[in-house]
């Protein structure tokens, strides 16, 4: 890799236009990575993307090259490995498709010694993470795992204090993340649906990620509940879910989601958690409010685009585009920070010139150090994952992990 790593993004639907997109963008512009290729399975994809008004104002001398490249009425799902293989070796790729494609995207990466960042989750299954953190090691190459909330720094404050043992022990919580109604209508209809997916294995993720990150517990079992709903073209998905997660210390964690938010209420989701902890003879608590961070907007017009209302609670902690001056706009939170430290820990193992070996101390460091998910330090969300399906699928009935199809626990 020259010191300017080219990206690849496989996947051009809204978290590579949300935040994935800027994100690369900006390191761009501060001379951290070369050129960028979006490549999608449809053309109308990458041209959308590439029009995108947001975008374009924020990064006017910016642009990607777009796979594919002429029209076609056709998808072409394949499009992504050719793309792949002409890259030269040790560049990044960066896998933003449905969560049921992310295994093949990775492993075309990993095979073409590419590094990776893959949006959450990383698979379905837990046997496959394994495999992605072998073949991955192996080849001296980075795989993180974009869980973006541990980088808000709410996250990284209570995992702080929770390690230094200012709340004891974790007993019982509460969290929640519903997204707006609206999500129901976009090309979630296509992919989010029963066999596949499920409100918690989508969002609920998330909660169970930063309970780990935050405590350093594992999960050991799970039950969730969900409740069949219609998209509008009629697929039918859970569009509703309650879980309920055991950890290995007897704790419980409640996760309820949703895609059900209404649409007319302020703020682009709700989302939060309220963990009651344990000491020798107090009791604590963190409770994070993650979808009002304190703001109150009340316009005189209705602004554009899927959810947003004429008064709302903007979030300035996970994506917002600043005028730090120009030219264009300067994206900052938590989103633009997750990207520039995976891509950062690509970029540091790669110019590590002491070889294999040496690339490969570095890996064991970035899993050790536990701020970056990685295959071999978050593989119990797979085995969640692998559980919440088997378990929602029969109506709830809890699913232990490590006697279910999930194999036995690899806490590392
Ligand atoms: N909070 C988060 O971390 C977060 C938020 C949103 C989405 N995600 C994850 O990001 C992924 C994508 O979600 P999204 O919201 O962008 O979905 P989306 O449906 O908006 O977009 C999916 C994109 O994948 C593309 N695609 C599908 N099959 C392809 C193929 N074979 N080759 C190339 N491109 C292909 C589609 O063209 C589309 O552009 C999912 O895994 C989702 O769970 C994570």
């Amino acid at each position: 890799m020259s010191n300017k790593p080219q990206v690849t993004v496989v996947g051009g639907g809204m978290i590579t236009h949300d935040q994935i997109l800027p994100s690369l963008y900006q390191l761009q512009r501060v001379g951290r990575i070369g050129d960028i290729t979006v490549c999608a399975s449809r053309r109308q994809t990458v041209e959308a993307l590439a029009q995108a008004e947001g975008i374009a104002r924020a990064f006017p001398e910016h642009s990607f090259r777009a796979f594919p490249e002429a029209d076609s009425t056709k998808a072409q799902p394949e499009l992504y490995r050719s793309v792949i293989e002409s890259m030269p070796p040790r560049q990044i790729v960066i896998a933003a498709v449905p969560d049921q494609l992310h295994y093949d995207v990775i492993m075309a990466a990993l095979r073409h010694d590419q590094h990776v960042c893959a949006v959450k989750p990383l698979v379905l299954q837990h046997a496959q993470a394994v495999e992605i953190e072998r073949e991955a090691f192996k080849r001296g190459l980075v795989v993180g795992i974009e869980y973006h909330k541990r980088f808000d720094d709410r996250s990284l404050m209570a995992r702080r204090k929770y390690r230094e043992g200012w709340f004891g022990e974790f007993k019982l919580g509460t969290a929640r993340l519903f997204e707006k109604w609206y999500y129901r209508h976009s090309n979630f209809q296509n992919w989010m649906t029963a066999e596949n997916s499920d409100a918690f294995t989508y969002i609920g993720c998330h909660y169970v990620d930063l309970l780990h990150f935050i405590t350093g517990l594992l999960p050991v079992a799970v039950s969730v509940y969900g409740i069949r709903d219609k998209f509008p073209n009629g697929k039918e998905g859970f569009l509703w879910a309650d879980a309920r997660v055991i950890w290995n210390n007897g704790a419980c964690l409640n996760v309820q989601n949703g895609l059900s938010f209404p649409d007319a209420a302020p703020g682009t989701n709700t989302q939060g958690m309220m963990l009651y902890c344990s000491g020798k003879d107090a009791g604590a608590l963190i409770e994070h409010h993650d979808q009002f961070r304190g703001m109150k907007y009340s316009y005189v017009k209705q602004p554009q685009g899927d959810g947003a209302n004429i008064y709302a609670e903007p979030s300035p902690d996970y994506f917002q585009y600043l005028d730090m001056g120009g030219p264009g706009l300067v994206p900052v939170g938590y989103g633009y920070r997750s990207i520039e430290y995976i891509l950062s820990a690509c970029m540091r193992v790669e110019s590590e010139t002491g070889g294999l070996v040496a690339r490969q101390k570095l890996l064991r460091e970035l899993d050790t150090q536990g701020i970056m998910a990685t295959p071999a330090n978050s593989s119990y969300n797979e085995q969640v994952i692998e559980a919440a399906r088997e378990s929602i699928l029969n109506g709830g009935r809890e699913v232990k992990i490590g006697q279910g199809k999930s194999g036995p626990q690899t806490p590392r």
